[in-house]
């Protein structure tokens, strides 16, 4: 096992390295600024590649390399097609229209560089090119399963609960409804492209699949929670923003004792849909599992 000291630290230094090679290969990827049309380029490019923990290519590379994956294009086009999936929900996630917010990765919002009418159009243009490069990986039910989990059945439909929410006391199956939906469907999914471009077995997918949902969940309780006890240095975005739109997060519904507790649950249950994965060492996944609850921004 090892304590979770060490856990988040050997977690920290996978995102670092899995960071690092999505870095490099959306740099070579994504077209330049100096191509037409320039601007939406350069804000496409902004909002990539100012920050971000990378976590859903990392955890795509860990689900892979699990599942006997080696080096190849196709783990590389999917780490940069999630990392543009995430960054599209990112830069409309923070407009005026939704949750209107300045800061992202420690720097102003795309909007608040670009307008409203290119950040638009750059999440748009980042989310339509991740599925250009995915295409290339030649797997369609690496395609689908994209598709899936940002559609009204994944992120999408989540964040359109998420909004109409706003304001009102909800119970905490509605909650879980947009937490699971806005955010853990494409953690889920970063785990299951990895698995899949790997050549998963069908069982092995279902496990890896319910592991991706319960930390994906843990990810999202730990956003809320850090969104009322960090400070904006910390998370690069600003804190209290949830509070600001009165929106329904896990605190607003359970408490904060109680939604830290909920992520221990989660966690703790997470962790036996590992132990299902026999025969293989778990040691990366558990780590990055450790970083989610554990993690600080
Ligand atoms: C922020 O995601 C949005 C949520 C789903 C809570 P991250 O915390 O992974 O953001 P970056 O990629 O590190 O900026
Ligand atoms: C966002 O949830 C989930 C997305 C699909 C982007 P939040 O609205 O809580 O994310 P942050 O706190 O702005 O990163
Ligand atoms: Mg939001
Ligand atoms: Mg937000
Ligand atoms: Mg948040």
């Amino acid at each position: 096992m090892g304590d979770m000291t060490s856990m988040v630290k050997k977690a920290e230094a996978y995102l670092e390295s899995a960071g690092k090679l999505t870095e490099e290969y959306l740099r070579g990827y994504m077209p330049n600024e100096n191509e037409v049309p320039g601007t939406l380029h350069s804000a496409m490019r902004y909002a990539l590649l100012i920050g971000g923990k990378r976590l859903r290519p990392a955890l795509a590379r860990a689900a892979y390399e699990f599942f006997g994956g080696k080096p190849s294009e196709s783990i590389c086009l999917a780490m940069c097609a999630l990392e543009m999936l995430h960054t599209f929900s990112l830069i409309h996630d923070d407009l005026p229209c939704m949750d209107d917010d300045d800061f992202r990765r420690g720097k102003p919002s795309t909007h608040k560089v670009y307008g409203e009418a290119t950040a638009v159009l750059a999440g748009d243009a980042l989310c339509i090119f991740a599925f250009e490069l995915i295409a290339r990986a030649g797997n369609v039910a690496v395609i689908e399963e994209l598709a899936h989990s940002l559609g009204t059945k994944g992120m999408i439909g989540g964040q359109i609960i998420d909004i109409e929410s706003e304001g009102k006391s909800v119970d905490s199956a509605t909650v879980d409804y947009i937490h699971y939906h806005k955010t853990a469907a494409l953690i889920e999914a970063s785990l299951v492209v990895g698995a899949l471009l790997a050549g998963a077995e069908k069982e092995d997918l279902e496990h890896i699949r319910e592991f991706g949902k319960g930390i994906g969940l843990v990810f999202q309780i730990v956003d809320d929670i850090l969104d009322i006890e960090s400070s904006t240095e910390k998370l690069g975005k600003d804190v209290g923003s949830d509070v600001k739109n009165g929106k329904a997060t896990y605190p607003a519904v359970l408490g904060l004792e109680a939604s830290k507790q909920k992520a221990t649950e989660l966690y703790s249950k997470s962790l036996t849909h590992l132990e299902k994965l026999q025969g293989k060492n778990t040691e990366t996944l558990r780590n990055v599992a450790a970083l989610i609850i554990e993690r600080k921004h």
